[in-house]
C-alpha cells in the first residue's frame, strides 16, 4: 500500500493522494489575464492525477505582479479569464482533483522582466511601476527602491488579498494559498534580513509576523468553510541565525494553523540575492520536517523531489505529509501516472488513455519507441 497514493484529509475535503503541483509562474498572462498558454498548462495539470493543483502566484493588485506576464486576480477581466481556464481544466480533470490558487504580492521584487528577458528590474522604457515593501531597501543594486508601507497602505493591501480570495471563491477554487515566501511582500515583513522597521511591524518575531498574520486572518474570514486556506512559507533564509530560521518558521506555521490554515507548504530562499542555497534531492525537506514536527499541521515541501520512490519515502516516513512537484511536473506532466506504476498503486486514467495502462503493455517495454537504442532507430 503506497503512502504517496493514500488520501490526505484537509478538513473540508480529502486529497485523493499526496501529490500536489506547486505554483509555477508561466509569465504568459496579458495584463494579469490568463491566456491559451494557461489553458493548456492547467489542463495538463488537471489530467496529471495529482491530488492538488495550485495555480501560479497571482497578483492581488496590479503592482503586486512580478512581471508584465504574471497572472493577476485583481480585476473582473482577470476573473473571467481564470474562469475559462478552470472550467476547461475541470472538464478533463481526473476525478477527485482539487484546485487551488496562490494569491500573492511581489513587493520589492515586482516590476521585473520575465526570466527570458533577463529577470532584472524593468527599465524606464519597459513600463515599470513603483514597488512597495516592509522597508525602503531595494532587493539588489540597481533595483527599484520600494516605498515602505505605512498602516494605511498595509490595510489597502490586506483588503486586496481579501478581494482576491473572494474572487477565488467565486471562481470555485477549492483552496487559496497565501504566498508568504521567496522574498515577496509578506516575506519582507517576516525576515529580519529585510525588515528594519522600528514600529510594531518590525524587530521581534511577534512584530514581524503581525502584518502577514493579519492578512492570513482576513483571508481566512473571507473563505467559506468548504474552501481551504493554505500558506507557502519560508522554512529558512539559509543564513544560520542571522535571518529567518526553521524555529521561526515552525512558530509562524503554528500561528497560521491557529488561524485555520489547513496546510503549510514550506519553501526557502529568495529573500536576498546570492545566498548559498544548498541544492540536492529534497533539499528543503529538513526545514519542512521541522515545521511539521513542531506545528503539527499538514505540511508539504518542494525542491528536487523528482522520483517516485523518493517521494514515497518522504511521505511514508512521516517527514512531510505531501509533496509539491514543480520542475518534475513541467518536465513530465504524467509523472503521477508513472509513479503509480512504479509503486504498484492504482490511479485513474482518463478512459481515452486506458490502453496505456501498464498492465496492458508493460510486458512489451522493449517495443516502446523511446527505449530503442539510437543505432536501431537510425
Ligand atoms: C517556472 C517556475 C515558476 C515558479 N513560480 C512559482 C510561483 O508562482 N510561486 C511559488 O511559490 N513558487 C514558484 N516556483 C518555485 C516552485 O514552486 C518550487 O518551489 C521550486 O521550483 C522547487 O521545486 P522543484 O525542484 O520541484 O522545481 C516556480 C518554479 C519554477 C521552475
Amino acid at each position: 500500500m503506497s503512502a504517496l497514493f493514500s488520501p490526505l484529509d484537509l478538513g473540508p475535503f480529502a486529497l485523493p493522494n499526496r501529490i500536489a503541483i506547486a505554483p509555477m509562474c508561466q509569465y504568459s498572462a496579458v495584463d494579469g489575464c490568463a491566456t491559451d498558454w494557461h489553458l493548456q498548462q492547467v489542463m495538463q495539470y488537471a489530467m496529471s492525477g495529482a491530488g492538488l493543483v495550485v495555480l501560479e502566484a497571482s497578483g492581488v493588485e496590479r503592482r503586486g505582479r512580478i512581471t508584465h506576464g504574471c497572472l493577476g486576480i485583481y480585476s473582473d477581466a482577470n476573473e473571467a479569464a481564470l474562469a475559462r481556464v478552470l472550467a476547461a481544466a475541470r472538464g478533463v480533470a481526473v476525478p477527485g482533483t482539487r484546485f487551488g490558487i496562490q494569491i500573492a504580492h511581489a513587493g520589492r521584487k515586482a516590476s521585473t522582466q520575465r526570466p527570458w528577458e533577463g529577470s532584472g528590474p524593468l527599465s524606464t522604457s519597459e513600463d515599470p511601476w513603483p514597488t512597495v515593501a516592509s522597508s525602503a531597501t531595494p532587493f539588489n543594486a540597481g533595483w527599484h527602491t520600494p516605498t515602505a508601507l505605512d498602516e494605511n497602505a498595509m490595510a489597502h493591501i490586506r483588503l486586496a488579498f481579501v478581494r482576491a480570495a473572494q474572487r477565488a471563491v467565486r471562481l470555485g477554487f477549492d483552496a487559496v494559498e497565501l504566498h508568504s515566501t521567496h522574498g515577496y511582500l509578506l516575506d519582507t515583513f517576516l525576515s529580519p534580513l529585510v525588515n528594519t522597521r522600528t514600529d510594531q511591524y518590525g524587530g521581534s518575531f511577534e512584530n514581524r509576523v503581525r502584518f502577514p498574520l493579519s492578512v492570513a486572518r482576513a483571508v481566512k474570514a473571507a473563505l467559506p468553510a468548504h474552501v481551504v486556506l493554505g500558506a507557502r512559507i519560508t522554512g529558512t533564509d539559509w543564513t544560520d541565525n542571522k535571518g529567518w530560521t526553521p524555529d521561526e518558521a515552525a512558530l509562524y506555521a503554528a500561528e497560521l494553523k491557529a488561524i485555520g490554515a489547513a496546510y503549510i507548504s514550506v519553501s526557502t530562499g529568495g529573500i536576498v540575492p546570492n545566498l548559498p542555497i544548498p541544492q540536492g534531492l529534497g533539499y528543503q525537506v529538513p526545514p519542512a520536517a521541522h515545521v511539521k514536527a513542531k506545528a503539527g499541521v499538514p505540511t508539504a515541501t518542494a525542491g528536487h523531489i523528482v522520483d517516485a520512490t523518493q517521494a514515497e519515502e518522504l511521505v511514508a516516513t512521516g517527514k512531510i505529509d505531501f509533496v509539491m512537484l514543480a520542475r518534475a511536473i513541467l518536465d513530465n506532466p504524467r509523472w503521477p501516472w508513472h509513479a503509480a506504476d512504479r509503486l504498484g498503486a492504482k490511479i485513474n486514467y482518463p478512459p481515452q488513455f486506458a490502453r496505456i495502462a501498464p498492465s496492458l503493455w508493460k510486458g512489451a517495454t522493449a517495443a516502446r519507441p523511446l527505449d530503442f537504442p539510437a543505432s536501431k532507430t537510425s
